[in-house]
């Protein structure tokens, strides 16, 4: 057994200046996708491996790899990371910690001068949020090959401007995509959620993540005078929309106790205060972590959106647009974190993932497991996020402890 230590100042100090990057005023960081801000970070984040000696590359998605080499580099290597961009109003620890551990653990080993059997390597995925490009997760989807090249390339964000444009244009478009062993996968991430807060447990072993569905709707109806227009004839889009808000809610609520239902974007068309709304368009996100119950959600929407139209005399298109199973992580790497934990001394509980992760996908393609955090008052998505160093300290040195399990050496 080793005895090596992460270095808690060094990985914290790096957190903060990362989050120094697309800095909000609530104290967050928004740093979207494959803008001017996601590039200064992959920047300095390349810089940061080149100085600690590794071998850095990027490949057609812009997913960016730094291999620190073993001493058998014929054996795939073991993998860390998570990615840099965040939500609109993100936080400083989603996805950077991830991505940082990974390098502390390189660094860790460097200063050790320590030879691992199998090389290593950390990873930074692009557009993981999927904020800006819908869906989720798609450079590491890309990797795993859920999503051919060209149509994650394809994915547009708002104004219509593609993955592929932004990442030529921001310099990070390189060439190929997966199709290479992964000898294990690990992701380091706050939990997102209060449990392991709640339980005063340090680490979150996590056994796999729950089944999701991405939903976009438009509903059209007619545009027309707010002042003349009788309330009898009227085609208000709007009016449909918070029905199918009301329904997602209820629909949510309906299948606890574990179910979530969330509508988190709305346009309504032409949006002034005297049209009555003619279009609108929505999405919704449904979870679930059993697959059937989550299919049960949505025929229970389909049901209510098809009635909320013909009341309202709207035409509706509905579109699934994305979806996941139910992940459970491979046994071998869910007991690395456990161990891992135990090794150091901390504190665990074995969790299921509210959220998606790049390890959803990379469970698909190698053996994978993720590391979690308590984060204050279990708030993600959000400014104020926040995590104390020994809980961020204890994950790094959990996912050393795992990746060395798996990566060998002495
Ligand atoms: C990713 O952050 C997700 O779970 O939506
Ligand atoms: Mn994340
Ligand atoms: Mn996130």
């Amino acid at each position: 057994m080793h005895n090596l230590k992460i270095n808690s100042d060094r990985l914290w100090n790096s957190l903060m200046e990362m989050a120094k990057i697309g800095a909000t005023e609530k104290g967050g960081v928004c740093r979207l996708a494959l803008t001017d801000l996601d590039r200064e970070s992959r920047d300095l984040f390349v810089q940061w491996c080149e100085a600690a000696g590794c071998t850095v590359s990027f490949d057609a998605m812009g997913n960016i790899f730094a291999r620190r080499p073993g001493r058998n580099n014929d054996q795939a290597p073991v993998m860390a990371g998570s990615h840099l961009d965040s939500q609109p109003t993100g936080g400083k620890f989603d996805g950077a910690f991830g991505v940082l551990a990974g390098l502390e653990v390189i660094r860790a080993l460097n200063d050790a001068e320590f030879e691992t059997e199998a090389p290593v390597e950390v990873v930074a995925w692009t557009n993981e949020e999927g904020s800006r490009f819908p869906p989720a997760m798609v450079g590491s989807g890309a990797f795993a090959q859920i999503f051919d090249l060209e149509e994650a390339h394809g994915k547009a964000d708002i104004d219509g401007k593609t993955i592929g444009e932004e990442l030529a244009r921001i310099g990070y478009l390189g060439e190929g995509c997966g199709g290479r062993d992964i000898g294990a996968y690990f992701e380091a991430h706050i939990e997102q959620g209060p449990v392991l807060e709640a339980e005063e447990k340090t680490i979150g072993v996590v056994t796999g993540g729950q089944a999701q569905r991405w939903y976009e709707i438009v509903l059209t109806g007619r545009e027309s005078h707010a002042g003349p227009t009788p309330m009898a004839v009227r085609r208000d889009a709007l009016v449909g929309a918070a029905e199918i808000v009301q329904a997602v809610n209820r629909i949510g609520h309906e299948f606890q106790p574990s179910a979530c239902a969330t509508v988190g974007m709305m346009q309504v068309s032409p949006n002034s205060r005297n049209v009555i709304p003619g279009e609108v368009f929505m999405t919704v996100d449904f979870r679930h972590p059993d697959d059937d119950r989550l299919k049960e959600m949505n025929d229970a929407l389909v049901v209510a959106a098809e009635a909320t139209a013909a009341k309202h005399t709207l035409s509706l298109n509905f579109e699934q647009i994305w979806s996941f199973a139910a992940t459970p992580f491979e046994a071998s790497c869910v007991a690395a974190v456990r161990e891992g934990a135990e090794q150091a001394g901390f504190s665990h509980l074995d969790i299921v993932s509210g959220a998606g992760h790049d390890a959803i996908y990379m469970a698909s393609v190698a053996p994978s497991g993720m590391i979690f955090v308590p984060c204050e008052d279990g708030i993600s998505h959000n400014e104020i996020e926040n995590a104390t160093p020994d809980d961020i300290a204890a994950g790094c040195q959990v996912l050393l402890n795992a990746m060395l399990e798996k990566a060998g050496g002495q």
